[in-house]
């Protein structure tokens, strides 16, 4: 690891820590959140613009001349080098007090992922990953499962409304024609963490943003697993899909999941 590397690592994931705590504080007080509206079924409150102002801000204190690209904020966009950042994964979740959300942050440098940080406050659970040098759950090295076969795979999935309702459903009848087991989870990033730990055996969507995805792709690569490239055709800039999972599974996923969309 480079030493700059090495230090944003460390830092991303003490940040990362912090900034789910502070989410959790606001979980475990839901009754005082104002929920707002950024568009249908995209909810959001003042826990997510709080928590991506500490995650920059205690960025920024470490790193001054650091870029990012974050959710609530958008903020600087540059080529070179740039966080990534989601406050929280999963917020139609957490809004309805169902603790299935996370915090994710990822360094992307030159369109390679280089450190990817997840963190689950409900279950207190880092992910993190450094490019090249593994992926641990609360600093034990982690690894996908060994699934072979879709009859007895999990794969997570959420159908969004960006993309067409078809596709999503062709994907779902494909999955179950051949005895996979689906999960709608309504967090991507924290799906792709329990993809890599071994708790899921795929997660596939036709269409997120980078802040959904960056860390967690990083985190099962890392972890053994096989995912596309969400950075390819300008993914940070337009978004793209996403299919992550086990290796031997990545090829009946890849026909299971093909659609006119993506
Ligand atoms: C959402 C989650 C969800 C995905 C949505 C995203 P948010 O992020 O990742 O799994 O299906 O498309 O918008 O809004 O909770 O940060
Ligand atoms: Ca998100
Ligand atoms: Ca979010």
């Amino acid at each position: 690891m480079s030493d700059t590397l090495t230090a944003r690592y460390w830092t991303a994931c003490a940040v990362a820590r912090s900034a789910g705590q502070l989410a959790y504080q606001y979980f475990q007080n839901l009754d005082s959140l104002t929920v707002e509206s950024k568009g249908i079924q995209n909810p959001v409150t003042i826990a997510d613009r709080n928590v991506e102002n500490l995650i920059i801000s205690r960025l920024t204190h470490c790193f001054p001349t650091d870029y990012f690209l974050a959710e609530e904020s958008g903020g600087e966009r540059c080529d070179d080098q740039v966080w990534v950042i989601d406050p929280i994964d999963g917020t139609a979740n957490f809004v309805r007090g169902l603790p299935y959300f996370c915090v994710s942050i990822a360094y992307v440098v030159n369109q390679e992922i280089k450190i990817g940080i997840i963190y689950d406050p409900s279950r207190d659970e880092l992910f993190a990953a450094f490019q090249g040098k593994g992926a641990t759950r609360n600093d034990q090295p982690m690894k996908v499962t060994h699934c072979q076969e879709l009859s007895s795979a999990i794969i997570a999935l959420d159908i969004g409304l960006r993309t067409s309702i078809e596709s999503g459903f062709k994907a779902v009848q494909n999955l179950m024609a051949q005895q996979s087991v689906t999960r709608h989870l309504g967090s991507a990033a924290l799906a792709l963490a329990h993809v890599a730990d071994g708790r899921l055996d795929g997660y596939w969507n036709p269409h997120l943003n980078p802040w959904d995805v960056l860390a967690g792709q990083l985190l099962v690569q890392e972890a053994g697993g096989w995912s596309t490239d969400f950075l390819a055709q300008d993914g940070i800039n337009k978004g793209n899909s996403i299919l992550a999972c086990t290796p031997a599974l990545q090829q009946a996923l890849q026909n299971a999941t093909k659609t006119s969309d993506c």
